[in-house]
């Protein structure tokens, strides 16, 4: 009998890529997902991927009621990976208490849930924006947690919080704080990939719907920063390699012998620039980006990429794919849309 793991927003971007690993690994994946930033037809290409319909329940991750009635539907979960959260920093700004509410309630629902039916293994989606803006752009898990720039962030730190909490509150835990830097790229096969509701948020849609001629221009949020080409530098990391992560996170937790709660970076240890990023694009894909130079955007981060070695040393876990084969996938799903 394979080992169940609970995904809650398990039909999200990252959510979906890590279903697939995790059947390639020969875990049972149980989804928990409302498809409110997803579509339903994302479980169907998982089943086509796998060549296994995963058990998926369409439940709100806020609703304590319905939440734990599917933890108790399953007396053999082996863990929790916890996606299910809203995302997009700028909303964030906009919406603040959406994202409070959701983003920690949903967290909370987990981890009573999990103390009611003794689950102890928690993979927990954090992200680099805990870091602020890092002194040095090359970041460990032990760089100072700043200040977040937006709600979003700032629900992250919190989150992070809680678990480390419930963890000194005596409740059995073993938690892994995983802190994505820039998640990009769609699944090789173009079966998967981001589906972001309405105008993108994030820089690689943004290309993509540009060069299909879906967005007019891609506008570059400024070009006088403190970095070679004067554009922000991120660490862009491909999103199938991210899902390997989740893997290794949980067979990690599987390993220890006692209660804990780790912060791992999941980056590739390299920045890009925004205009690296768009001539890569152009390279790899052999299209001409239409771009323009605009103003900074309102709480962006100069510069900040990931020091990997934690997870590469303790998870035995390490990028496989370039930034170039993440943009040439992203272009390829776009392509299929
Ligand atoms: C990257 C760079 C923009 C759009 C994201 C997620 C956050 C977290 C970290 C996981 C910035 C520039 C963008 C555009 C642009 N991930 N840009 N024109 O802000 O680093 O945060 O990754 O938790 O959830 O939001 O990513 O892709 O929005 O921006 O110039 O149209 O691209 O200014 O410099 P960011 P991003």
């Amino acid at each position: 009998m394979n080992k169940k793991i609970i995904v809650t927003g398990g039909a999200g971007y990252i959510g979906s890529h890590t279903v697939v690993e995790l059947v390639a690994a020969g875990y049972e994946p149980v989804i928990i997902d409302d498809f409110r930033n997803s579509r339903s037809w994302i479980i169907d290409r998982i089943a086509e991927l796998t060549g296994k319909s995963p058990l998926g329940y369409a439940v709100d991750c806020a609703d304590e009621k319905e939440v734990l009635s599917v933890f108790r539907n399953h007396n053999d979960i082996a863990g929790v990976i916890h996606f299910a959260a809203y995302k997009a920093v700028g909303e964030s700004v906009q919406k603040p208490t959406m994202y409070y509410q959701n983003n920690i309630g949903s967290l909370c629902t987990v981890l009573n849930a999990m103390k009611e039916t003794g689950i102890s293994n928690l993979v927990f989606s954090s992200s680099c924006t805990v870091y602020g803006q890092p002194d040095k752009p090359e970041v460990t898990e032990n760089t100072l947690i700043q200040k977040a720039n937006s709600p979003y962030g700032d629900t992250k730190i919190i989150c992070e919080r809680i678990v480390e909490s419930v963890l000194a509150s005596g409740q059995n835990i073993k938690g892994a704080l995983l802190r994505y830097f820039n998640p990009i790229g769609a699944h090789p096969t173009s079966k998967l990939g981001e589906l972001p509701n309405g105008i993108p948020n994030n820089l690689v849609p943004y290309i993509t719907q540009t060069a299909a001629g879906l967005r007019e221009q891609l506008v570059v949020n400024g070009n006088d920063y403190n970095t070679p080409d004067g554009t922000n530098i991120r660490d862009y990391i491909h999103v199938v390699d991210l899902a390997k992560a989740h893997v290794k996170a949980i067979e990690w937790l599987e390993r220890q012998t006692k209660n804990c709660c780790e912060a791992f970076n999941l980056g590739t240890g390299k920045g890009s620039s925004v205009l690296e990023i768009i001539h890569n694009f152009e390279k790899v894909n052999g299209v001409k980006l239409n771009y323009k130079i605009g103003p900074r955007r309102a709480g962006d981060v100069e510069q900040i990429f990931a020091n990997p070695s934690k997870a590469e040393k303790e998870l035995g876990w390490k990028c496989q794919y370039s930034v170039a084969d993440a943009l040439k996938h992203s272009w390829d799903w776009e392509k299929t849309l």
